[in-house]
């Protein structure tokens, strides 16, 4: 019996660090598994990931900012397991620059990948969701929850991402759908390691939202994702769940 047996599964960013973590934990769990990303390659190597724990995979190049492509991933889930019971909208992306610097190209990069993204993809799902008395996933940060210096707009993404899941955990717990967020610090994937700081960036500032716990791998975020999406946290709703070994204790 596996946590997640029956349940369809749609992942976002799975091409990589707290995706592929996520998939393979789901698919271990039972989990069918429908992956989206840009990256294809990446994705295609997740796919095969999740094959070898014996679990059924679809995957889809998309970009979940782009509407057409966001309809498309979900409708082509749905088209292929006939149901949808879990959406997972881990794709995201971090840049840093000091606001008094930050183009509003830069801004509006951010907000439309983490949070534009995150609604086209939860607006196209709900339909489906409904049906199966589903759940949404959300990866939120600390960085939503503290200021995350020369992040701003990384913050203000993740921030607005806590508030859409609550209103959306409020909008629809009388239909049996439930949607929370998952907060992590100090996780070790591609993300936490290529952004380029500000010239002069002080680090103290950024290790105000580090782990007590030093770094961890994504795979204690899989964890809470397959716990959220699972019949065990039926009654965890409309929350952030803080994984980041006490930093913001
Ligand atoms: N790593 C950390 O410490 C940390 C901390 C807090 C929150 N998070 C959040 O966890 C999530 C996963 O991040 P990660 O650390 O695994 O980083 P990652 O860079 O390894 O994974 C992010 C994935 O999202 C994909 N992606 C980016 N833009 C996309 C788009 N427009 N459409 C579809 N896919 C897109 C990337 O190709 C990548 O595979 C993100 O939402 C991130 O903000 C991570």
């Amino acid at each position: 019996m596996g946590r997640l047996d029956d349940k369809v599964l749609l992942l976002t960013g799975a091409a990589s660090g707290i995706g592929r973590a996520s998939a393979i934990r789901a698919a271990r769990e039972g989990a069918r598994l429908f992956l989206t990303d840009v990256v294809a390659a990446g994705l295609e190597e997740t796919a095969k990931r999740v094959t070898e724990q014996g679990a059924e995979v679809e995957f889809r190049a998309a970009d979940i900012s782009d509407e057409q492509q966001a309809r498309a991933s979900v409708a082509a889930c749905v088209e292929r397991f006939e149901k949808l019971d879990v959406l997972c909208n881990n794709a995201g992306i971090i840049a840093y620059e000091r606001v008094h610097e930050m183009s509003l190209a830069f801004w509006r990069r951010i907000l439309s990948v983490n949070l534009d993204g995150t609604f086209l993809m939860t607006r196209e799902a709900i339909p489906h969701l409904l049906k199966t008395k589903g759940a949404i996933v959300n990866l939120g940060s600390t960085a939503g929850l503290s200021g995350l210096a020369y992040g701003s707009a990384y913050s203000a993404s993740k921030g607005a991402i806590h508030a859409f899941t609550r209103a959306i955990a409020v909008e629809y717990a009388e239909e049996g759908l439930r949607a929370n967020s998952i907060c992590p610090a100090s996780i070790q994937t591609g993300m936490s390691g290529t952004a380029k700081l500000p010239k002069a960036a002080k680090l103290e500032l950024l290790n105000r939202l580090a782990s007590l716990q030093g770094a961890a791998g994504p795979e204690v975020i899989a964890d809470v994702v397959v716990f959220l999406a699972s019949d065990e946290a039926r009654f965890i709703t409309g929350t952030e769940i803080r994984v980041d070994g006490a930093a913001l204790a």
